[in-house]
């Protein structure tokens, strides 16, 4: 059975689908893709059904990763579904553990740049309302990110 790992953020447009297929492309150069299962969604109902956003999807491409899925909302169901849950900021943490009130899957749930060795950032920033270098630095903080994240998962399963 593989690792399942969703990851959140608010619009899932920008900043989890690039975590989601970041990581599939470094579990793909690793030969460990069949040890996890990837999937993304958005704390908000804003954009249900959109593909990546266009300026996120030129960043991956000039780093040769292409941005598949189609937005959707995070829910309930998902704390029994995946086996960990990323946070892609504070606020995006919160808002997934409102929905868990009796603090079950609390442990589930980590903060994506807990993961970074190489970048100080407590927070993915959103890059929605900037400009390219703000799209440019969310893949190179989310390479790193998932770096760590795979290494860890793949420590531990040994
Ligand atoms: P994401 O970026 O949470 O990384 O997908 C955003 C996408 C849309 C909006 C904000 C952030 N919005 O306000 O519509």
């Amino acid at each position: 059975m593989s690792y399942k790992l969703l990851f959140v953020c608010l619009g899932n447009i920008c900043r989890s689908p690039s975590a989601e297929n970041i990581m599939n492309y470094l579990a793909a150069q690793r030969g460990c893709d069949r040890a996890i299962a990837c999937d993304s969604a958005g704390t908000s109902s804003y954009h249900i059904g959109a593909s990546p956003d266009r300026r996120m999807r030129a960043a991956a491409k000039e780093r040769g990763i292409e941005l598949h899925g189609k937005a959707r909302q995070f829910m309930r169901e998902d704390f029994a579904q995946f086996d960990l849950i990323l946070a892609m900021d504070r606020e995006n943490y919160r808002d997934i553990l409102r929905l868990d009130p009796e603090g079950k899957y609390t442990d589930k749930v980590r903060m994506m740049c807990d993961f970074a060795t190489n970048h100080p950032d407590r927070d993915v920033p959103d890059p929605y309302y900037g400009g390219t270098d703000g799209f440019n630095y969310v893949i190179d903080l989310l390479l790193d990110a998932c770096d760590g994240l795979l290494e860890e998962i793949m420590k531990d399963g040994e």
